[in-house]
């Protein structure tokens, strides 16, 4: 399974900061963060709230493009070990210079060159602002992003609380990083229900969907989904340890599947949910009995569905058929 090559397309940068590299930085700039971990070391967290403002508080420490930048390479080491050659990962200007154009040029300066000094794996950025911060600090992140829209930032999305607000207040962000060229994607149908993924769709017109596994509950969507090619970034151990459902057997991810949609898998925030690509692949060939055949095909899917540019998707198809 390790070795098995991967494409992963939905991994939060800073929710993938291992804990100690966080404990580090904490140390190194004086700040307590005592409270945010276990005894063992990991991130401590009760509940999808908590989760947020645990993260946030993490990612506090992170307050320079040099920070971000040892954050990548931290982060692309640990993937390169479980076989991810391509990924793509949500960053967002809000944390890094606050929405300051040039200070977000810096940052992504940083990142990019980080980024590309890590061999077996090539990383691209969407751009995502936070939905419980409101649709106005929105406003400039959409800006930043379609100033450094390009061949490395390659999309715009949305995450944070989905219970905080609507989709259609992001519109105007949504439609300033269309109009740049950026492929659209956001965080719906993880806690907001069938709606909120209609919602997305119909309001954002976005062609991925974060998540959208509450979908299930609604057969007309199901089929939506199935016929337009929608494709949904699933991330099943995320949703299991939030306790979006209750149990591995209990995840939708094997019968959307089945039903005709198209689904990749990520890890969505790894070391808080103690994952990584390896863990999902083996917890889904656990659980469901997916076979070689399967992870063949959520990969072509995620190779289709990344946000990349053409030559890149045939690099990375290149280097999947060498397996
Ligand atoms: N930010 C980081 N992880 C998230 C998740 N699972 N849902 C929404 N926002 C997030
Ligand atoms: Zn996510």
């Amino acid at each position: 399974m390790k070795d098995l090559k991967k494409i992963e397309l939905h991994l939060h940068l800073e929710g993938a900061a291992p804990p100690a590299f966080i404990r580090g930085l904490a140390k190194e700039k004086h700040v307590d963060l005592s409270g945010i971990f276990n005894a063992d070391g990991s991130y401590a967290f009760r509940d999808f709230n908590h989760f947020l403002s645990v993260y946030e508080a993490a990612t506090s420490v992170l307050t320079s493009p040099d920070d971000y930048a040892r954050l990548v390479r931290a982060v692309l080491e640990e993937s390169v070990q479980h076989g991810v050659i391509y990924a793509e990962t949500f960053i967002s200007p809000d944390f890094c210079g606050g929405g300051d154009v040039e200070a977000w040029r810096e940052y992504l300066h940083a990142m990019q060159e980080a980024a590309e000094a890590v061999p077996g794996i090539t990383l691209r950025g969407i751009v995502t602002p936070i939905r419980h911060f409101g649709p106005e600090r929105a406003k400039p992140i959409a800006r930043c992003a379609a100033e450094t829209a390009g061949d490395w930032i390659v999309g715009f999305g949305i995450a944070g609380d989905e219970m905080v607000g609507k989709p259609r207040d992001f519109a105007w962000s949504f439609d300033m990083a269309r109009e740049a060229g950026l492929h659209l994607t956001a965080h719906a149908g993880e806690w907001g229900g069938a709606q909120s993924v209609w919602d997305a769709l119909n309001d954002l017109k976005v062609e991925r969907i974060g998540h959208g596994v509450q979908a299930i509950d609604d057969p007309k969507l199901v089929e939506h989904l199935a016929e337009t090619g929608v494709v949904l970034e699933c991330c099943p151990v995320s949703n299991v340890v939030l306790g979006v459902y209750p149990t591995w057997k209990s995840h939708p991810i094997d019968k959307l599947m089945a039903r005709g949609v198209k689904v990749t898998v990520s890890t969505d925030d790894p070391p808080f949910f103690h994952t990584t690509m390896t863990r999902e692949y083996e917890m889904l060939a656990e659980t469901f009995g997916w076979d070689e055949d399967a992870f063949t095909e959520i990969t072509n899917t995620a190779l289709a569905a990344a946000f990349c540019d053409d030559a890149t998707r045939e690099t990375l198809k290149t280097q999947l058929e060498a397996q």
